[in-house]
């Protein structure tokens, strides 16, 4: 069972001036396996999110251990960081806007994101770029690359990013709150994609999300989180069918009683 373990958090204190935001975190994300991580609002779970992505705000003070594959990320050097983030690590942020820088168009974040990482030429960033515009059902992508964000709506930059995220063929995916902003039919294609990732490739697969439907259809596993806790994970079986928690208890019956 070991090896299968991609993400480790251990023992993760989160703190901003005298808020404790989170608390002796222990968390483990699996290969090919889709975490839902759920909570209610301003539990924590964006932070941990950023957390894991070593991008807390600049007062955020922390400890403990990220180690993803052994290695532990609070403790690199930015250089390295920079080669984990966007290849390794890709984070699809719950406000899509503070992700696009304003000045530039849609093909411009394509190719400094692949080329970050990856041997391209234009041309091949073009296609890349397309195709994983497609995937993500927007319409025209030829059209849109040449468009600013401001030019997108909410929805649609929404699955630009999304779309970023999957050119980088990532090893974690960090998707917080990834489908608010979208249709249900649009909905339904990411989350069928993530599924898909899930089942062709070893990627590791955090969904943050506030829709037990969500959880139902695709997480195989489960973490809770209350006021900065994470207070109970477990398979999505023993989630549905064994709460432990207090607090997991009342979220499921609040879903049976609506
Ligand atoms: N930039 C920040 N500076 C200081 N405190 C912050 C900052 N961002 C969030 N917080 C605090 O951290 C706590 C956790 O917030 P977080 O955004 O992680 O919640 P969340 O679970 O993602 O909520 P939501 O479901 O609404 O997205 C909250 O108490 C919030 O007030
Ligand atoms: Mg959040």
């Amino acid at each position: 069972m070991e090896r299968k373990i991609l993400l480790q958090v251990k023992d993760l204190n989160v703190q901003i001036g005298e808020q404790e935001i989170l608390s002796a975190i222990n968390l483990t994300a699996n290969k090919g396996r889709i975490l839902g991580l759920i909570g209610e609002s301003g539990s924590g779970k964006s932070m941990l999110c950023q957390a894991i992505m070593q991008s807390l705000p600049a007062m955020a003070k922390s400890t403990g251990q990220i180690l993803y594959q052994n290695t532990d990320l609070t403790s690199v050097t930015k250089e390295r960081l920079r080669d984990y983030r966007g290849r390794h690590i890709s984070m699809i942020t719950q406000n899509p806007l503070v992700a696009f820088d304003s000045n530039q168009t849609i093909e411009r974040h394509f190719r400094e994101t692949i080329k970050a990482h990856y041997v391209m030429n234009k041309k091949e960033i073009r296609q890349v770029a397309i195709s994983a515009m497609n995937k993500v059902n927007l319409p025209n992508p030829e059209k849109l690359l040449q468009y600013y964000p401001f030019q997108l709506s909410g929805g649609m930059l929404q699955r630009v990013m999304i779309a970023l995220s999957f050119a980088m063929q990532p090893k974690l995916y960090i998707a917080d709150e990834p489908t608010t902003a979208l249709d249900t039919v649009n909905q339904k294609k990411i989350l069928s994609l993530f599924n898909q990732i899930r089942n062709n490739t070893d990627a590791a697969i955090i969904i943050v999300t506030h829709d037990l439907g969500v959880i139902a259809e695709i997480a195989d596993e489960v973490a809770v989180m209350y006021k900065g806790e994470l207070i109970e994970q477990a398979n999505v079986f023993d989630f549905f069918d064994a709460p432990q928690h207090w607090y997991t208890k009342k979220l499921l019956q609040s879903r049976i009683t609506f």
